[in-house]
């Protein structure tokens, strides 16, 4: 029947695969599968929303101080609109794929809240109205809690977060805000970090509307069921829609019976977790198509953390994710 339309009688609001666009997919030398991978892309029912994987974010959007290029954001948002698919939209403030011009000056304050505010204001004003959401600060947080140490942070502290949000809202008053982040998929420091972040925001009278659990999880080392509802719901009960962002589960390759079947049961804990607290709203998985994953280029020895293998049949845990919904 097509994922999508299992979440959506689950009671989700989509069920996405991000995409990048043609040129800058991970591995070179692909492009003879492109036609079957754009079926099932856009036109399997599958999938109902996307996010670019990088088109939007600061090195392609303000790649000199000032100076706009929208061309490899607006690839994969204009293939949604043509596929009417809802879009996510990713991300204002991160600490990487930032252009040196971000990071090799010693910005004053006064300069750097200009510097963010330029940026959103130009960046959510192009793609206003098309986005469902915006990922308005990404990975702000260290695993024990405390602020990242980014030339956000360690120029304006904690406001670069608030200065964030609001220049957001006020650009697309229609966008949901979201910060994204991983490791938020069980209980722990980082939870009660991104748990600050929204009662932050909330006390200071700034528009938040969700968290973004990226959901970068490991085949063999996965949390239960239970851990992942315990976190969503300590975040919905801020307040806060809570969506699965970035979901893959990698495994130590090669792939083989048992590591496939931790993966389902990876996937089916935390897309069923999804399903059973209301409140989280949609699940993205960070592509679908094993050799356009990110994880094999940063995880050396790691791979096949996504639904369809290279030769396009799909894992166990496409079973075990529409089993869950
Ligand atoms: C990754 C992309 O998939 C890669 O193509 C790129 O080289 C690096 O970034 N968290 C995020 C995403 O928020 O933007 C990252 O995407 C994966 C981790």
């Amino acid at each position: 029947k097509g994922l999508n339309t299992l979440a959506k009688q689950a009671g989700l609001k989509y069920f996405g695969s991000a995409t990048d666009s043609p040129g800058f997919r991970e591995r070179a030398g692909y492009e003879a599968v492109y036609p079957q991978y754009d079926q099932i892309m856009w036109k399997s029912g599958e999938f109902h929303m996307t996010t670019p994987t990088n088109g939007m974010k600061w090195v392609f959007t303000e790649p000199e101080r000032g100076v706009f290029n929208f061309t490899e954001g607006e690839i994969v948002a204009s293939l949604a609109k043509q596929n009417g698919f809802m879009l996510r939209c990713h991300a204002l403030v991160w600490h990487s794929q930032l252009p040196d011009w971000v990071t090799a000056t010693n910005w004053t304050a006064a300069e750097l809240r200009q510097i963010i505010v330029n940026h959103i204001t130009h960046v959510v004003g192009h793609w206003k109205g098309q986005c469902y959401a915006w990922d308005v600060v990404n990975e702000a947080l260290n695993e024990d809690g405390t602020y990242r140490d980014s030339i956000f942070y360690q120029v304006l502290g904690e406001e670069y977060i608030k200065l964030a949000f609001e220049t957001a809202s006020k650009i697309d008053p229609h966008a949901k805000l979201y910060y994204n982040d991983y490791n938020l998929e069980y209980p722990g420091p980082k939870v009660t970090g991104a748990q600050n972040i929204v009662k932050m925001l909330k006390t200071a009278g700034i528009r938040i509307d969700g968290v973004g659990l990226q959901s970068h999880l490991v085949a063999e080392s996965h949390p239960t069921l239970d851990q992942h509802i315990d976190a969503i719901r300590s975040f919905s009960s801020l307040g806060v829609e809570v969506a699965l962002t970035e979901l893959d589960v990698r495994l130590t390759l090669p792939a083989n019976a048992t590591n496939l079947a931790e993966q389902n049961d990876a996937y089916k804990n935390i897309v069923g977790a999804c399903v059973q607290v209301r409140g989280c709203i949609g699940v993205t998985i960070w592509d679908f198509y094993d050799p356009f994953s990110w994880v094999p280029a940063t995880f050396p020895g790691q791979g096949a953390p996504l639904l369809w293998f290279e030769n396009f049949t799909t894992h166990p845990a496409y079973h075990g994710v529409a089993e869950a919904l």
